[in-house]
Formats: structure tokens, sequence, C-alpha cells
């Protein structure tokens, strides 16, 4: 069978918002994620305007990485990484992301985990937005709603690319930039909506206001690329989906137009955009059914034209089914979930598993653009336990992601080119969904409970050891 390339980027993946912590420490500012209170998968979490002195906002601290990354990324190094995805915290480089003048504490923090990554030979991948931007952002402008957004945005990644040339080459521009495209995912993408108040799930639900702000990410992302080709062109730039697979329920001919409908705005439409640069001709239809109309400014096509990324990257943790039939039975999932499938199992959270599900996205994506992939997520979101002699045996974490890299080796086999692997949360971090510790990926335990407390300390689980074989063997020894 064809084997992984020699270069392969193992590694993992984190979000600034989810484990860095120290959300007030060194001039940095609020972020829409510290307005964001812990939930669980049946209680939502609620973002508040003012920070409420009684309520308990995990991203805060989340896992503290800002005081204990030397530590961490000992450990990544120590299981073999040759790749390390985290994203850079907006508001530590301009606290309201309307400042001129960047934060120069908080460029040093991140010259230091830059730096702390090439010791160890380790190559950086960075997501510069990733769930996060300045609150203040919210307040004046609703978030990417704003077109003044583009520029603020520009001004950061001009001064994080010329701050970190030479060092960094692999750089991604939204996290899942397609969650605007659904309402969960809109308000941790998008950011909420000017002096809202409750669940997170339900702002910003206008479609036509999501659309606009997705419009505005697209042109960001553009000129994104356009300036690293222009200024830096060893640099590399990729673009982010969540991909959400999904199978028509049955044959029937209605599940099956349902379906390749639900693929197309959910999937493809940021995916094209991205990759072709311009606007596939499936959404005319979508938005004049929804009353969207975009407001583009002149010169806006001729941008996406010229900012197509790189190469393509993209999270994958479950699939679901698209029914017509309204008593359909469904399931949650990543951002959105679908009607069940059933021949699949499903996580305690409801994400059902699906590893060949991978290996017919990887060959779906590669046939549609030839572009190099990159799975930069995936993992099970499970309860661990801590045994008294501190082992955390997560057999069921290992078994998710064995078969997971089964199928990518067979995607390969397949004619795939695949760059890498960064399963999520290498180690336990703050969940993007429901703001719970509870719901662990990592291959390191970090003690830190949804009560807040927690001394912070790491320790190994199976799964460790067994991803350090992984790395080791470029991915034969999966035993
Ligand atoms: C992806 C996000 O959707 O899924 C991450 O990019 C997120 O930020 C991950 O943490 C897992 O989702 P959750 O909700 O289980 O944390």
């Amino acid at each position: 069978m064809t084997k992984l390339r020699k270069d392969f980027l193992w590694g993992g993946a984190t979000a600034a918002n989810q484990f860095e912590g120290a959300w007030n420490v060194d001039g940095k500012g609020d972020s829409v994620s510290d307005h964001c209170t812990g939930g669980s998968f049946t209680n939502p979490k609620r973002v508040t305007v003012d920070i409420e002195p009684e309520t308990f906002y995990p991203s805060q601290d989340a896992i503290d990485f800002y005081h204990h990354y030397k530590e961490d990324i000992k450990l990544f190094a120590e299981m073999g990484f040759k790749c390390f995805r985290f994203s850079i915290a907006w508001t530590r480089i301009f606290p309201t992301g309307m400042e001129k003048e960047p934060n120069e504490k908080g460029l040093q923090f991140y010259d230091n985990v830059i730096d702390e990554c090439l010791k160890y030979g380790i190559e950086p991948l960075i997501t510069i937005s990733h769930y996060e931007m300045p609150y203040a952002l919210v307040e004046k402008y609703n978030g990417w709603y704003g077109r003044e957004l583009i520029d603020y945005f520009m001004n950061y990644v001009k001064t994080i690319f010329d701050r970190y040339k030479g060092k960094v080459k692999y750089w991604l521009t939204f996290n899942e930039i397609n969650a605007g495209t659904m309402t969960m995912g809109a308000t941790l993408s998008l950011g909420t909506i000017k002096g809202y108040e409750g669940p997170m799930i339900r702002v910003p639900d206008e479609k036509a206001i999501r659309f606009q702000a997705l419009h505005h990410q697209f042109v960001a992302s553009a000129l994104t690329v356009k300036y690293a080709h222009d200024n830096y062109p060893e640099y590399k730039i990729g673009n982010m989906i969540c991909f959400l697979s999904s199978y028509p329920f049955t044959c029937n001919p209605d599940d099956v137009v349902a379906n390749q409908k639900e693929m197309q705005i959910k999937n493809w439409f940021c995916s094209d955009v991205q990759c072709r640069g311009y606007y596939p001709s499936y959404m005319n239809r979508y938005f004049e059914e929804n009353g969207i109309v975009i407001r583009k400014e002149e010169g806006d096509d001729e941008i996406l034209k010229n900012g197509t990324v790189d190469f393509y990257t993209f999270s994958y943790y479950m699939t679901s089914c698209t029914s017509t039939d309204p008593n359909a039975k469904t399931v949650a999932g990543n951002i959105t979930g679908g009607a069940r499938n059933p021949y699949l199992e499903a996580s305690d959270w409801g994400w059902q598993i699906d590893p060949k599900g991978l290996r017919w996205t990887l060959n779906e994506i590669w046939d549609r653009y030839q572009k190099p992939l990159m799975v930069v997520e995936n993992g099970l979101g499970a309860k661990d336990v801590l045994e008294e002699d501190g082992s955390i045996h997560d057999s069921y974490r290992i078994d998710y992601l064995r078969k997971h890299i089964e199928q990518m080796e067979e995607a390969v086999a397949d004619g795939v080119d695949l760059m890498g692997y960064t399963p999520w949360g290498c180690i336990d971090l703050v969940s993007a969904s429901t703001g719970e510790m509870a719901k662990r990926y990592g291959m390191i335990y970090v003690s830190k409970y949804d009560d807040g407390t927690g001394d912070y300390s790491r320790k190994k689980k199976d799964s460790f050891f067994w991803y350090k074989k992984v790395i080791e063997s470029n991915g034969e020894d999966l035993g």
C-alpha cells in the first residue's frame, strides 16, 4: 500500500481561547470567548455583555498554556511531534482590534512559543483567527458583519506575518470558516451582535447577517493570501473547513438531492470561494430563496480571484445523514447534527463516529480541488478517569484515532495528497461547543475541572505512549 510521505506532519492542534488562559495578562484585551460562560451538553453556554463576578468563564484561565508553554511543548516533542497547530489571540496583539500599534508583550509571547517549537524541530502551523475576536469589535461593529473588520484584521495579519517571518511557514486564515453558515457556529466564528446576552446558539441567527459577515471574511482571507504571496513567497496559506460530511438517509432521490444541497451550503460553498476564487453558481438560488443580497464592493471579485489558498485543511469528527422524512431520528454533532445513521455508534456527546467517512471525505475534497490536504482536527471528546496512581487508560481514544489513521492511509493509497495530521486537543482543553473541561480530547491530561478547580498539573494518558509509537513508525505501527 502507498505509504505516508516521509515529511508527513504529525502533530496536534489547539486554539488560544481554549487553552492559553491569562485572559487579562500582559495587556491582552477581552475576546468574545472571554464573555462565554461554562455550559454542558444540555445547558448551553451563554454570552454576557459584562463579566459577572460570580459566574465561571472557562476560557479566561483555560489550562493556562500561557504559563506552561515550555512544559507542554516539551511533552509534544517527547511524543515526536513534527508540527504543532495553535492560534494567535488577536487580542494579545491588538487588545481592542483597533489600535494602530501592536502590544509588544503579546508579540513576545508568540516569539517564545514559536522559538520553543523550533528548538525541538516542531513546525508551527498557525491559525490566525480561531473562534475569537476582540469583544470591542462586537460592540462597535457587530463582529464580522461590519466591513471595517477587514482593515483591522489586515493590520493584525501584516503585523504577525512581518514579525514571524523566517520562522513560520504554514498559516490558516479562519478556523472552520463555514461555521458562519450555521447558527451555532456563527457566534463562535463571526462574533455576536452588540449588546446581545443569552444562549450562544441563538446569535446571530439571521441568514442575511451571517452571509454578509462571511463575505467580509472571504475578502479578508483572500487579502491575507495575496499579502503573503506578494511579500513572503515561502509562506503557505491554507483555509480551514469544519467538514460535515453527510449521506442521503435513503436512496430516495428526494433524500439524495436534499443531501447534495446540505453538502453544498455547509461544506462546499466556503471551500469553493477560497479554492476557486469565486462564488459558486448554486448559491444564487439559495440566496434568492432566502432573501439574501450580498453587498459587495467594487474590486471584491478581483480580490477573491487573486487570493485562493495554497492548501486545504479541515476538521473531521463525525458524519450524519440527510432525510426528507420529518419523523427521522436526529443526532447531535459538531456545530450541527442531522439524521441518525443506524450503522454508526456515537460518542457520549452524540457525535457519530465514522472512520470510513474520512476516507470518503478526503477523496471527495481531493478530486474537487487537487490541492494538498491536511486533517488539522480529529479526535474523541470523552470523559477520562484519572486513576489513583496517576494513569489514564483511554483505550477508547486510541481506538478512535487508530481507525481514523487507517482510513487516512487508505485515502493516500487512493491517490490523495495528504500533508499531515494534527488531532484536536492533543492536550485537554476547554470544549468550544459546551465550555466544559469534562469533554476531554487530549493525550495529555490536565488537572482542571468544570467548577474551576484543579492544579493545572499535566499527566500522560495511554494514548500519549501509543501516539509516540505511531509517529516514530510514520503511521505503520498502529497497534
Ligand atoms: C472544532 C473546533 O469544531 O471542534 C474546535 O475548531 C473545537 O475549536 C473542536 O474545540 C471540538 O469541539 P468541542 O465542541 O467538542 O470542543
